[in-house]
């Protein structure tokens, strides 16, 4: 198969994590007789330095042209003082807005070999495998009017919570859509105690499940679900929630299994290319020094591989290889533990392209 992928490395370790998802896709090319045409651009800082904004028209056009995109991190100290049109994280919030990617797919992984990683006890984290869906271009985050306001006299502010069912289903149908290929369960995390727009939300879930006869749907208040999350995560399978409840979920799920290195994450669109990126971010304090983890962002190729290209296959070939390598106890310095053997990044892609 034929495909074009836009590759937008970034700032700081966003060059050296991305090169090693490149050389391993490089592998799945050979092996699978598939052809991807990486086109580079910049985003963030870099492209700040480089055309005096954080995402160019171009680099947006490439984007669209593209089957995938697949981006590295943004940000650093460098640019922490340029004015918050400028900023790095401008250019992630411009292109989930010019690609429509209304949903943002976390999946959070139980790796055996990783245990004392985690704060939390074993017994609690053993096994989990959940997908965090959160909606991305709706929700109190895009809501107007916000801004600052009078309210009977006295300073305030205000922001919007709104969403149009069209909006809600998009998102609902895609977490149905992955519970189906999964262990077939969708919680719908929601405040229907309290908001309205919540209220709606579980009416339009409570009717989509109608649609999907042979998955459970269950419904979760947001204060319950982040209690649950970490007292018994093994519960969940898909969780799926509005902006800015995702927002704060999807960070307190990152961290069950204790290794932000680890996780990739995928930004869909409807009709259009997808984006795939780890969830961590530029990581300035090690930056150049060959020694981030690139795992996480060899896992988002692998997403990318299984959700905008269906090469099933091809994605548990990187996934599987990606196992065998933690059993054989090689680590970068963050998931460095006893009796382990300490890896440079290079080294650690080349372990993953071997064990391919
Ligand atoms: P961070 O995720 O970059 O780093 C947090 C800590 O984790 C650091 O000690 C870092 O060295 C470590 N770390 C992160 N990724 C690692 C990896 N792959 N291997 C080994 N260690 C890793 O978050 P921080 O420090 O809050 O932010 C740094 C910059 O990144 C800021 O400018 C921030 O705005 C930006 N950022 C960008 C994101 C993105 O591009 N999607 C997401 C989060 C932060
Ligand atoms: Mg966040």
């Amino acid at each position: 198969m034929e495909k074009k992928i836009a590759v937008l490395p970034g700032d700081g370790i966003g060059p050296e994590i991305i090169k090693g998802a490149i050389d391993v896709l490089q592998v799945i090319e050979a092996k699978f007789d598939h052809s991807f045409e990486y086109n580079y651009a910049n985003i963030g800082g870099s492209a700040f330095d480089e055309e005096g904004t954080p995402l160019s028209d171009k680099t947006i056009a490439l984007c669209k042209s593209s089957d995938a995109i697949m981006l590295g991190a943004v940000g650093g100290p460098k640019w922490d003082a340029l004015p918050v049109s400028s900023r790095p994280e401008q250019g992630l919030l411009r292109i989930r807005k010019e690609l429509n990617l209304f949903a943002n797919l976390r999946p959070t992984k139980y790796f055996p070999s990783l245990a004392p990683a985690s704060p939390l006890r074993q017994e609690v984290i053993e096994n989990v495998d959940l997908m965090m869906v959160r909606e991305l271009t709706g929700g109190i985050y895009f809501g107007t009017p916000s801004e600052r306001t009078t309210i009977g006299g006295k300073a305030g502010a205000v922001d919007t919570l709104l969403y149009t069912k069209e909006e809600i289903n998009l998102v609902l149908k895609k977490a149905f859509e992955i519970a189906k290929t999964r262990s077939k369960k969708v919680t719908s995390v929601d405040k229907a105690n309290v908001l309205e727009s919540s209220r709606l939300w579980r009416e339009c879930a409570t009717e989509m499940a109608v649609q999907y006869p042979d998955v459970k749907l269950e419904h979760m208040l947001v204060d319950n679900a982040a209690m649950q999350l970490i007292s018994n995560p093994r519960q969940f399978d898909v969780v799926v929630t509005e902006n800015m409840f995702g927002d704060i979920l999807s960070d307190e799920a990152s961290v069950l299994t204790g290794s932000l290195g680890m996780l990739a994450s995928a930004s869909i669109s409807e009709a259009g290319p997808s984006l795939y990126e780890p969830i961590h971010g530029s990581a300035p304090d090690i930056a150049g020094q060959n020694i981030a983890n690139p795992l996480a962002t060899i896992l988002s190729a692998a997403m990318m591989l299984r959700i905008s290209f269906e090469m099933e296959q091809e994605a548990q070939l990187i996934e599987n290889a990606v196992d065998a390598v933690l059993n054989k106890g090689y680590r970068t310095k963050d998931i460095l533990s006893a009796d382990t053997t300490l890896l440079t990044t290079s080294q650690m892609v080349e372990q993953v392209k071997a064990e391919m």
